[in-house]
């Protein structure tokens, strides 16, 4: 698999995340607030860091696509990721985000993820993109609901975290006719 590209939006720049964003991927991936909202736990060290990053890059061996870096344009700085996971040629993907909280409320996730679905019917010619939040995630449910995804459904008791306890998750979903269809309406940007 490629490099992913690089995609520029309006005060963000979408890039491969790179070994060299580990420190900025630390400063918010060892807080308790984030990772457990996404299904993982929070990180310990650098090192673990250092790590994960690899094993984003290492996805693409098994034909993923990889992750983005989110950078703020303004300061240059790494505040998150978005990705597109779960990947299924010509079909579907997971949308994936994280931002750091020191830049929540600014709609980056939004607009990170306007530009990676995008991304996914017009160049990865996908049918389907999907996110799944767990439903007491309201943070995510609402950028799922300013995308104006469709909401599928709860899967209830259908995510089973790491410490073994059991949640119910929000599907939500967009299909490539619904995406060109707000292309058309000048509805989506
Ligand atoms: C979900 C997440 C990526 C949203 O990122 P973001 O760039 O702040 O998104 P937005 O700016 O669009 O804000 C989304 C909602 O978060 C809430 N929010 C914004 N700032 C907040 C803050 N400082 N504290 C708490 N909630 C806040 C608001 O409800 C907002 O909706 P609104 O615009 O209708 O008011 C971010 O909260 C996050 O990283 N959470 C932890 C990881 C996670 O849950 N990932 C998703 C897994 S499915």
């Amino acid at each position: 698999m490629e490099k992913l590209p690089v995609i520029s939006t309006g005060r963000l720049l979408l890039r491969e995340i790179e070994e060299y964003d580990a420190n900025d991927m630390f400063e918010y991936a060892r807080l308790p607030m984030i990772g457990p909202s996404a299904g993982w736990q929070p990180h310990t060290s650098l090192s673990e860091t250092r790590t994960v990053i690899k094993l984003f890059q290492g996805k693409k061996k098994y034909g993923q696509l990889g992750v983005f870096a989110i950078v703020w344009k303004e300061n240059n700085k790494m505040v998150g990721t978005v990705e597109l996971h779960t990947y299924v040629r010509n079909h579907r993907a997971e949308l994936g985000y994280t931002v750091n909280p020191d830049y929540w409320g600014r709609g980056i996730a939004l607009e990170a993820s306007k530009h990676v679905i995008a991304w996914g019917f017009e160049k990865l010619w996908l049918k389907r993109i999907e996110c799944t939040t767990f439903t007491n995630n309201k943070q995510s449910r609402r950028v799922c609901e300013k995308l104006g995804l469709t909401f599928e459904g709860t899967k209830r008791k259908g995510y089973l975290l790491y410490d073994g306890s059991i949640k119910d998750i929000d599907c939500y979903a967009i299909i490539d006719d619904d995406y060109y269809q707000r292309i058309y309406e000048k509805n989506w940007w």
